[in-house]
């Protein structure tokens, strides 16, 4: 089995957790494109989506399902994305696709975090991914500085602008031991948007694809 069809079997088995009539926060990439194809075979059954990405509503709205705004939703059930990495305690390093900060946003507002993946994501230390960070242009280069300091080599994500306007630097060579503490340390400094990692808001079900199946846990 190729990674592209674990990461379906992934995304497809994350349909069972879309109530009817419900409004499903969806977050961005390949896993997460699996299961908006899903959500287009019971797109009458349910309200619509919070998106997380331009890339994500234009395919959501290409289905034919509604994207509300995120300021007109107060709760979501649940909200279905990837990570490159995952943990055993289910903290994730995400935005490689460059979606980080507003998939924090759509994941807070959410009771469940299902997270899609297949079998590669899964490791014993975070950080062997180069983390990302979202960074308002003008901290660029102070931002980097600080990274150094933490024992990261930051590297500029050339030629990539966010949804928000902003600039990626992904941070090699971290062993990410206390994935809280790091979070909190990466966001204090200024001109910092959001880092990648999620540990204060980690996954709540966990969801892998794997040649033989979609394995489950919650
Ligand atoms: C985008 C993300 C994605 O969830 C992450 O990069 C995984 O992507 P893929 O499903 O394509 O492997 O965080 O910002």
């Amino acid at each position: 089995m190729t990674q592209d069809e674990m990461k379906k079997e992934a995304g497809w088995a994350a349909l069972k957790y879309v109530e009817k009539d419900s409004i499903v926060g969806v977050g961005t990439g390949s896993t997460v494109n699996h299961f908006i194809d899903a959500l287009g075979t019971i797109k009458d059954d349910i309200k619509g989506a919070v998106s997380s990405s331009e890339a994500s509503t234009e395919k959501l709205k290409g289905l034919g399902i509604e994207v509300f705004d995120c300021n007109e939703v107060a709760k979501l059930d649940v909200y279905v994305d990837g990570a490159d990495e995952i943990n055993a305690t289910r903290d994730m390093i995400k935005g490689g696709g460059a979606a980080l900060t507003r998939e924090k946003i759509v994941a807070a507002i959410s009771d469940k975090f299902i997270c899609i993946v297949d079998d590669t994501k899964a490791v014993d230390v975070l950080g062997q991914f180069p983390l990302p960070v979202e960074v308002i242009p003008m901290a660029r280069s102070y931002v980097a500085r600080e990274l150094v300091k933490l024992g990261g080599d930051p590297a500029y994500r050339e030629g990539v602008i966010t949804d928000n306007g902003n600039v990626i630097l992904d941070v090699y060579g971290l062993k990410i031991t206390d994935p809280k503490a790091l979070e909190d340390k990466i966001n204090a400094f200024a001109g910092v948007v959001t880092v990648g990692l999620f540990a204060h808001r980690g996954a709540d079900v966990v969801i892998t694809g794997t040649p033989e199946g979609a394995k489950i846990e919650e």
